[in-house]
């Protein structure tokens, strides 16, 4: 696209914005230029919480199916727009309601906590919600011989029962991003980088974790590299985020680790990826793709995120 083009398509879709009483909600794992056009660009419980606060007509969502279905639940009148509707997440996708039901069945009285990275079927199950920054303090939030199940991601579920010790049973699923960073590079990068300091999200594989220097949700990492003194970092999650390190930090260093498959060269969100400023200024003009949610699952669904959002107040989150 030429610059001109990229400068008329971003003029537009502001002026539409302002029209239509729309509002731009970005993830971290965007484009750096589609970030930079959100009235708003966060992680996963940040969004949520804007999305659960804004007075918009119409909230378009750079980022995710689940986190696109969240502020749909969350806002019912309000019309959610997702520029691409096969932008999903093979870890949502790793948790069928079928299945789930039955593994609630087999794991009688325990409470159920599930990510937001689940369709709304799956938060319809489920008693609380939680993101990657307020997990380990949903968990603690209740009385300590209260077993637990957890689902989907099984990386997140161990980091949670390193973190607190509870009894949880976690379903088996996993990102597909995230699963597959290199321990052989993060080691290679940190010889040559001996004052880097390793930061990963906790959906990476134990391996990962051990050698981390601090473990975070999107904006947990973001916070770290703020407040942190070293000027090198080397970053296991999808490299969207480090657009906000760089505008953040601008003398710092930060380096992604690539997958396990050396070939491919990058670990991107194919799913994130999939909005681009072309799709963002389409779905704002015809306002399309909408999501759409059965009213009973909005229903059923809204109450474990309600909850989700008290305890993260109450929490100071
Ligand atoms: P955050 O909770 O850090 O936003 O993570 C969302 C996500 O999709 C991680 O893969
Ligand atoms: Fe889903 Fe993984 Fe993409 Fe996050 S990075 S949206 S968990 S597929």
């Amino acid at each position: 696209m030429t610059e001109n083009k990229s400068k008329d398509l971003v003029s537009e879709i502001l002026r539409m914005k302002g029209e239509k009483n729309a509002v731009i909600l970005a993830h971290y794992y965007q484009e750096g230029n589609i970030q930079d056009i959100a009235d708003f660009v966060g992680d996963s419980l940040a969004l949520a919480q804007k999305a659960a606060d804004t007075d918009a007509d119409i909230i378009l969502f750079a980022g995710v199916r689940f986190m696109a279905e969240t502020a749909k639940i969350l806002s019912p009148s309000k019309k959610v727009l997702l520029p691409d509707r096969n932008a999903g997440c093979s870890l949502a996708d790793s948790c069928k309601a079928k299945d789930f039901r039955k593994f609630i069945k087999d794991n009688p009285g325990r409470t159920v906590i599930t990510y937001v990275n689940t369709t709304a079927e799956i938060k319809a199950l489920s008693d609380i919600s939680c993101t990657s920054s307020n997990a380990v303090e949903i968990v603690n939030s209740l009385p300590p011989g209260e077993k637990i199940i957890f689902a989907p991601d099984r990386n997140l579920g161990n980091h949670i029962i390193n973190m607190t010790g509870r009894d949880i049973v976690v379903w088996n699923g996993t990102c597909h991003v995230h699963e597959e960073f290199s321990l052989e590079a993060i080691i290679k990068m940190k010889e040559e980088n001996k004052n880097a300091k390793v930061i990963v999200h906790p959906e990476c594989e134990l391996p990962v974790r051990m050698i981390a220097d601090f473990i975070g949700s999107t904006a947990a990492l973001l916070n770290f590299t703020k407040k942190d003194n070293s000027n090198c970092y080397i970053i296991a999650t999808e490299p969207g985020i480090i657009h906000q390190m760089k505008k953040t930090n601008p003398g710092k260093i930060f380096l992604p680790v690539p997958p396990k498959d050396s070939t491919c060269g990058c670990s991107e969100c194919n799913f994130m990826k999939l909005i681009t400023m072309e799709k963002i200024y389409r779905c704002l003009k015809t306002e399309k793709p909408e999501i759409h949610v059965n009213s009973k699952i909005i229903d059923d669904a809204r109450k474990p995120i309600i909850r989700m959002l008290e305890i993260s107040q109450k929490q100071g989150l």
